[in-house]
């Protein structure tokens, strides 16, 4: 039987795209590609793949949230504002039942009071904050763990 690859989508949420100009001395200077070269890098040596999106949009962050259901086995999600917002983009993730790592670039909790909540973190399964973009490594290597190991027959070997 081929083994199958665990797949995880990765979601930044708005603003998130003007990374690497947007406050660099919150944010730092990396891109999202730089973003998603290192989640596709980390899954990769976990024999997982990532599938990214961007989006600036409520809708369609919830779109991509539903659709995952049948591409993918996991979320990192940094739903940027709209962490401390949006009720819709929890449920669609409770709704969809897979799990979910939510990452901050930044420590939030160091921030503006308005940051310290989030409405993710209720249905996250691991939460990642002020670790620069290298939150996003460790929320993938982190859900290639668990995924290789709760789907059978999962690739284990790094592919090639
Ligand atoms: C952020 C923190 C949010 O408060 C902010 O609105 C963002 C980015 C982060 O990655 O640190 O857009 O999610």
């Amino acid at each position: 039987m081929t083994p199958r690859t665990p797949s995880i989508l990765v979601i930044n949420g708005p603003n998130l795209n003007l990374l690497g100009t947007r406050e660099p001395d919150v944010y730092g200077t990396a891109t999202l590609d730089d973003v998603v070269r290192l989640a596709s890098d980390t899954a990769r040596g976990r024999g997982c793949t990532v599938d990214a999106l961007q989006s600036n949009h409520e809708g369609g962050i919830i779109d991509a949230i539903h659709a995952a259901r049948s591409t993918a086995d996991g979320i990192v999600i940094n739903a940027g504002a709209y962490t401390h917002t949006s009720i819709a983009i929890r449920d669609a993730l409770a709704g969809v039942g897979l799990p979910v790592v939510e990452v901050h670039i930044s420590n939030v909790h160091r921030r503006e009071p308005f940051r310290h909540h989030s409405y993710i973190s209720g249905v996250a399964d691991a939460v990642i904050v002020g670790a620069g973009i290298d939150g996003y490594r460790l929320a993938v290597d982190h859900l290639a763990g668990r995924l290789t190991a709760a789907i059978p027959d999962a690739a284990q070997a790094p592919e090639s």
